[in-house]
């Protein structure tokens, strides 16, 4: 490891708490901090987690550049966000764009004066909502499926490419994800700033607060473990929409693999999901979530669709795959198996998150 000490923002929500479990478990000489607002529900419950393993916790906010000046590293992972697509929906866009845009801008100073990495997470969001909902796709009795395409850059039989259009609308949050995006790739040329952009598609796993809005994998574990309703909105009320997810697992060995050779790179994007072959609907999630966890639930249909609905998300990650020698382990029986083993052994710490 290159790096002496790393400074994740959002180190209390959920992937950056396990990024940086991650990384001081296979390096204990590691220095690492984890700053977090605490806006996110059940963030708070990161801390004893953290500090237990010599991870140090520091309450502070992205948005005020003098909340970061107070950790010296030389590399910073950006996980602070808020997260969610429907951010700014309800007319509250202030705090969406001051985080994630004024935020970045933010880090990529710090990172600059602090001669510092960066890994920044972005999101499958930056893609344009409408070019993804023009595809022609098919229905099945679980899904809705994207039919086949053949010698199309922009997409293959696993999804979209980063040849795929980001021509907005893409949402507030995938505006200022992509408008962030710039801003690193610039910093890292313009101050030769070691740097790597990863677009994520659905992560979930153990220790995601998931609600709503954000979070849907664990959100359906838990309400089915607690035994509550759920809806599916959108589309009809059918829940036949897709995504691609990857378990924190996969995602915490590719970041591993990133941070090894991030010298070499300079603010390059890449993409990464579970593609077709991980890939689930809400219909089918609620399938194994009823084996799994022997409970079967009402479910609610809104068939309402909103701006920012899409009705299937893949990805194609094969570059990335390649580029860092890296392939996913996880698939969503392991997902929803481990989401379930976590829920039960900490029943009592987060059924107050779960069961509103
Ligand atoms: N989870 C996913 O499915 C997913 C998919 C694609 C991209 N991402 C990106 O990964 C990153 C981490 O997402 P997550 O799922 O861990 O979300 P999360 O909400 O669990 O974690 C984000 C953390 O940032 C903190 N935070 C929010 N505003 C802050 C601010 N102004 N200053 C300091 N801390 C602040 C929150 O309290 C929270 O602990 C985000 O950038 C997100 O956009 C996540």
């Amino acid at each position: 490891m290159k790096y002496s000490k790393v400074l994740i923002t959002g180190g209390c929500g959920f992937v950056g708490s396990s990024i940086a479990l991650y990384l001081k478990k296979n390096y204990p000489k590691l220095d690492i901090v984890c700053l977090d607002n605490f806006i996110r529900q059940g963030s708070q419950l990161q801390v004893p987690r953290l500090k237990s393993q010599g991870i140090q916790v520091i309450e502070g906010d992205v948005r005020f550049y003098d909340h970061l000046e107070q950790v010296k590293a030389d590399l910073l992972i950006d996980c602070s966000a808020e997260p969610s697509v429907s951010a700014g929906l309800d007319g509250s866009s202030k705090y969406l764009v001051e985080t994630n845009l004024i935020g970045s801008f933010n880090c990529l100073e710090w990172a600059k004066e602090n001669k510092a990495a960066i890994l920044f997470l972005s999101t499958s969001r930056v893609y344009s909502i409408q070019e993804l909902e023009n595809i022609a796709y098919t229905e099945s009795e679980t899904r809705f499926e994207w039919v086949d395409v053949q010698n199309d850059i922009a997409r293959t039989k696993q999804g979209i490419t980063q040849e795929f259009s980001t021509k907005g609308p893409v949402s507030l949050y995938g505006a200022t994800k992509l408008s962030s995006e710039h801003l690193v790739l610039e910093y890292a040329k313009m101050y030769d700033i070691p740097a790597i952009i990863n677009r994520f598609g659905v992560i979930a796993g153990p220790w995601q607060m998931g609600k709503v809005d954000q979070g849907f994998i664990a959100l359906w574990v838990a309400k089915h473990y607690f035994k509550q309703s759920l809806t599916y909105n959108g589309y009809g009320g059918l829940g036949k929409q897709v995504r691609d997810f990857l378990h924190i697992f996969d995602v915490c060995t590719l970041i591993e693999k990133q941070i090894v050779k991030l010298d070499s790179y300079r603010g390059e994007t890449f993409q990464v999901g579970g593609g077709r072959s991980n890939s689930v609907s809400l219909l089918e999630l609620s399938e194994l979530c009823q084996s799994i966890t022997s409970h079967t639930i009402d479910f609610a249909r809104n068939p309402e669709t909103h701006c920012n609905d899409i009705r299937i998300l893949l990805m194609d990650s094969a570059n990335t795959e390649k580029e860092f020698n890296w392939t996913k382990q996880k698939n969503i029986k392991d997902l929803v198996e481990d989401v379930y083993h976590w829920i039960q052994q900490n029943e009592d710490l987060v059924t107050d998150i779960f069961c509103k």
